[in-house]
């Protein structure tokens, strides 16, 4: 039986966990909120346990379809056993329609499709707002090698492609999300984090109605009842 002991990290949104096995964590998803660096706060009531859940079902999707993951098991609504990684300090940003930053730098309007899946990174750094980089800079900073860059870029597109197949079928359009990988001990590049209306734009396949953070970061109301749809969407319930 796996169990937690001391706390490594406090996150936003997540509690990361030591457990009696070295190869281990446990993440414990919060219901706190956060937005624009942390600037804008809240909670958003049951967020945790639907993240959760949401994230560990999609992360079983892509182990199937070929894409490896951290996810080992969830312990219960709010935590689950993953395997512990070095987290490459990237935010992967995977953009189909153009919304939020993206509308904003290139003067699209939101709801644009891309012709192309576009494909960005970000440096996970809070104190310096996360900025954008290219591969370039991730080289000459040794954040992560050629190879795992190459491994990185094409694991999202795979991502991309089994997600937003499996969301149509939940009367969801996948927008763009946001990605973190992680390197095992054994050296594996595998997905990490968490894959969640935190960390994705999710809108209504018909009204385009947002069922993601957007509704928290652009006070639109209707936050739980945005996520609890997602839940209900993708588990059934
Ligand atoms: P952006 O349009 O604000 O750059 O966001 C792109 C996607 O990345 C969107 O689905 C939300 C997600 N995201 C995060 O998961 N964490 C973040 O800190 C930011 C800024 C965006």
């Amino acid at each position: 039986m796996m169990e937690k002991t001391a706390q490594l990290y406090e996150g936003k949104a997540k509690k990361v966990f030591a457990t009696n096995d070295p190869n281990y964590c446990i993440v414990s998803y919060k219901d706190d909120a956060t937005a624009f660096n942390g600037l804008k706060k809240g909670t958003i009531l049951g967020k945790g346990a639907i993240n959760n859940r949401v994230t560990n079902h999609l992360m079983r999707l892509l182990e199937k379809n070929g894409v490896p993951t951290h996810y080992v098991e969830e312990l219960n609504d709010r935590e689950t056993v993953v395997k512990k990684v070095r987290i490459v300090p990237l935010e992967v940003i995977v953009r189909n329609i153009a919304a939020g930053s993206l509308s904003k730098r290139l003067g699209l309007p939101e709801g644009v499709k891309m012709k192309r899946t576009v494909l960005e990174y970000c440096y996970k750094n809070d104190d310096l707002g996360d900025p954008m980089v290219n591969e370039y800079h991730i080289l000459a900073m040794e954040w992560a090698t050629e190879e795992e860059m190459d491994l990185i870029a094409s694991y999202s597109f795979k991502v991309n492609e089994v997600l937003t197949e499996y969301l149509k079928e939940a009367g969801i359009e996948l927008v763009d999300f946001k990605l973190e990988f992680g390197k095992t001990a054994d050296g594996q590049i595998v997905l990490a984090d968490e894959i969640s209306p935190d960390t994705c734009r999710f809108w209504d396949i018909k009204t385009h109605e947002k069922l993601d953070k957007d509704r928290f970061r652009r006070d639109l109301g209707g936050v739980e009842d945005a996520y609890q749809e997602i839940l209900r969407r993708l588990l059934g319930e």
